[in-house]
Parts: C-alpha cells; sequence; structure tokens
C-alpha cells in the first residue's frame, strides 16, 4: 500500500527510552485518554488533542477498555485513521481488567484476569480501536482470584497470536509483579516488562522504594500515570476548584477535593506554592513542567503519560523537555527539602551496593 496517504511522523527533538529491558523504545512523554478522551472530550477536538501530541512527537497512546466504557478505545481508533496516522510509527497500549462496564452490574466473567476475560475483552478493544494490534497490554488490577499461571499463561498467549507486542502491570504490589515473574521464569514465559503507575511529586512509596529491586533484577520499567496528580501539582487548585476542572467535573474524585480542605490537602498546596516559587525564580517556568520533568528524570521512567483536556496543555506539558536537562543535583535537592517525603529505601545492614554486574 502506498504511504502518500500517511502523515509524516517526526520525532521533533522527543527523547526515546527502552520499554523497560525491551527492545521497544517509547517516547518520553506518551497521551492518555483517562476521563478525557472519549469522555470530557469527543468528536473533533479529540482529534486536534492528537493532532498537537503527534505533531510534537508524541506517538504514543495510552488508553483501557474500562475508559469512558470503551468510548476512549474508539475515538482513539476513529481520529488515527482519519488524520491517517501510520500504523507503525504508533505505539498503542491499553489495558484489560474491568470490562466496560468498569466491574458495575457486571456479569461475572466480563472483568477480571481470567483467561475468559483476557482473551475477550483484548478482542473487543481491538475491535473498537480498529487495529489488529496493540504494542503493549497491561492488566489494569491484579486478579487475585485467579491463578497466577493462568494470568502468565494467557498474556503470553495474547502475545503468540500477535494481538500485543509486550504485556505489562498496572498497580500491582511488588510482590504480586515478583510472583509473575517467578512462574514467567518456570514456564520459559514472558513475564510483565513494565508496570503503569501513578508517580508524582505525592505519590513516591511504591514507584520509589517497593519497585526498586524490580528494577534492578528484572529491568521493569514504569508508564507513569498522573505526574500532575490530576493537575494539582500544576497550581490550578491553589486557589479553589476552578469551573469545568477535572476536579470540578469528575465524581470520583469527589474524596480528593474534600481533602484538600483537610490539614493533609492543605499541606500539598502549601508545597505546590513553594515548588512555583522555585520553578519560577529557577528556570522562569511553571510548577506544571517542574513536576513533569521531575518524574521523566528517573531512570525507571519508561514514559510519563500526559492527560490533556486541550491541546494547549500538552503543548505547555511539553516544556518540561526543556527543564528536564536543568535538574541538577541541587535542584532536586532543594525540590526534596520542599517535598519532605523522600521514600525510605530497603537497608542492607551495612554491606556495599553491588553494580547490575554484581561488581563493587
Ligand atoms: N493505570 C491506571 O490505573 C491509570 C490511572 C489513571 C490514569 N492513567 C493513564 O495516565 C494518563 C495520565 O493520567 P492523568 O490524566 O491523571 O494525568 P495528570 O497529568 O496528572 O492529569 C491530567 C489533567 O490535569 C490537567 N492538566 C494537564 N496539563 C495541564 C496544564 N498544563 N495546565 C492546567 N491543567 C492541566 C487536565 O485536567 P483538566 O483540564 O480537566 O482540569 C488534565 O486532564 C491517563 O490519561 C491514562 O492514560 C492510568
Amino acid at each position: 500500500m502506498s504511504t502518500e496517504k500517511y502523515a509524516v511522523y517526526k520525532t521533533k527533538g522527543m527523547p526515546f527510552r527502552r520499554l523497560g529491558p525491551t527492545g521497544l523504545r517509547v517516547p518520553l512523554f506518551s497521551l492518555g485518554g483517562w476521563l478525557t478522551i472519549g469522555g470530557s472530550v469527543v468528536g473533533d477536538p479529540v482529534k486536534e488533542i492528537v493532532k498537537t501530541a503527534f505533531e510534537n512527537g508524541i506517538n504514543m497512546i495510552d488508553t483501557a477498555e474500562v475508559y469512558s466504557a470503551g468510548k476512549s478505545e474508539e475515538e482513539i481508533g476513529r481520529v488515527i485513521k482519519e488524520l491517517g496516522l501510520r500504523r507503525t510509527d504508533l505505539i498503542i497500549s491499553t489495558k484489560i481488567f474491568w470490562g466496560i462496564r468498569g466491574g458495575r452490574e457486571s456479569s461475572p466473567n466480563d472483568t477480571g484476569l481470567s483467561r475468559k476475560h483476557i482473551i475477550e475483552g483484548t478482542q473487543e478493544c481491538l475491535a473498537r480501536l480498529q487495529m489488529d494490534y496493540v504494542d503493549i497490554i497491561f492488566a489494569h488490577r491484579p486478579d487475585p482470584t485467579v491463578p497466577m499461571e493462568e494470568i502468565v499463561r494467557t498474556f503470553n498467549y495474547v502475545i503468540e497470536k500477535g494481538w500485543a507486542f509486550y504485556w505489562g502491570t498496572s498497580e500491582w504490589s511488588g510482590r504480586e509483579i515478583e510472583e509473575a515473574h517467578h512462574v514467567a521464569t518456570k514456564l520459559g514465559l514472558i513475564g510483565p516488562v513494565a508496570e503503569q503507575c501513578e508517580h508524582n511529586m505525592f505519590h513516591r512509596e511504591r514507584p520509589e522504594a517497593e519497585y526498586a529491586p524490580l528494577y534492578e533484577k528484572y529491568g521493569l520499567g514504569t508508564t507513569v500515570w498522573s505526574a500532575l496528580a490530576s493537575g494539582l501539582l500544576t497550581g490550578k487548585y491553589n486557589d479553589g476548584i476552578p469551573q469545568g476542572s477535572r476536579f470540578a467535573i469528575e465524581p470520583t474524585l469527589k474524596a480528593t477535593v474534600q481533602s484538600l480542605q483537610k490539614p493533609e490537602g492543605q499541606e500539598k498546596i502549601r508545597k505546590v506554592r513553594e515548588l512555583s516559587k522555585l520553578a519560577k525564580e529557577e528556570f522562569n517556568t511553571t510548577p506544571t513542567t517542574l513536576a513533569l520533568a521531575w518524574v521523566a528524570k528517573n531512570p525507571s521512567t519508561s514514559t510519563v503519560i500526559l492527560g490533556a483536556s486541550n491541546p494547549k496543555q500538552i503543548l505547555d506539558n511539553l516544556e518540561a523537555l526543556k527543564v528536564l536537562p536543568k535538574l541538577t543535583p541541587e535542584i532536586m535537592e532543594k525540590i526534596e527539602k520542599i517535598l519532605a517525603n523522600t521514600p525510605k529505601q530497603a537497608v542492607a545492614f551495612g554491606r556495599p551496593k553491588l553494580n547490575k554486574l554484581a561488581k563493587l
């Protein structure tokens, strides 16, 4: 088929990292569809968001079967076709667990990680996306009711079938990821290569401490979500809840919104103010770009998934690429002082740390 009808992808300076231990190169910033694509944003505005992302080097899009009850995948599939994007240029990830009804009023087998739901769910995702395959498929949550062997075998089956190239986990505990690797190794199968986890300046324990041994042992990568804590780290909630913002319109975030009135929430806003001051004084930039660059700087981060309700947010957020090289150890130290939430790493009882080649 002629490639002339395709929009040509250009990296536009976007750095690429390997997805964990794999050969797949993913852009440092990607685009996600939770709450926005197919939800608060539908129709032509979705096209504008995807187009702006693509034209600025973002060629990876993340979605899930549950996002807006399947509409996120449908919208993404539609605009990729309409924009004439070449499949080879794109990295598409989706996630299986909740089914399209989000576990509510579901029948017993249209959610979870049974062989039945992983296979049926994957086929339905592909139909909504109008694609033959996704690049990465994630288990959107762990399912302790299904034997790990069934889960690992089924994701390997999905890969063998060519419906996905890699599989990963999302919000699994370190123990669960370790168990998946144990089973995969025992059976000579492929283990999860990446974890899609929340990681931001206010949420650090799991990605920075609990997963630390997995980065070293398995080269696990992360595809980070809510790097801006749903927008809190932009500073837009410092003086209340702006009309039309995520905290104003999303009912599932009610508890988060209420917590902003409590001492813990007020403390976060105080820190955002301090981060804003630092961003302005050091780089004449925003807390948004500082927060995004800070997550991107972490070597375990394969990609930071940007959420955006309009094209301008994407352009603003990509300014983080300019801040990233300026995050010197001194600046990181200043940020650490403001955050005052450094996760404790496992103790080595005085034993010196070994490097990856097990040499001192
Ligand atoms: N695996 C999982 O369990 C999981 C969970 C959540 C998300 N995810 C994935 O991760 C992606 C990103 O997560 P997220 O959407 O929570 O990321 P986020 O970056 O923390 O929040 C994105 C939201 O913040 C606001 N925002 C972004 N840039 C802004 C800017 N420059 N100025 C002002 N406001 C701005 C926008 O909301 P408003 O404009 O509407 O206020 C935007 O929709 C999702 O789309 C999804 O693909 C995965």
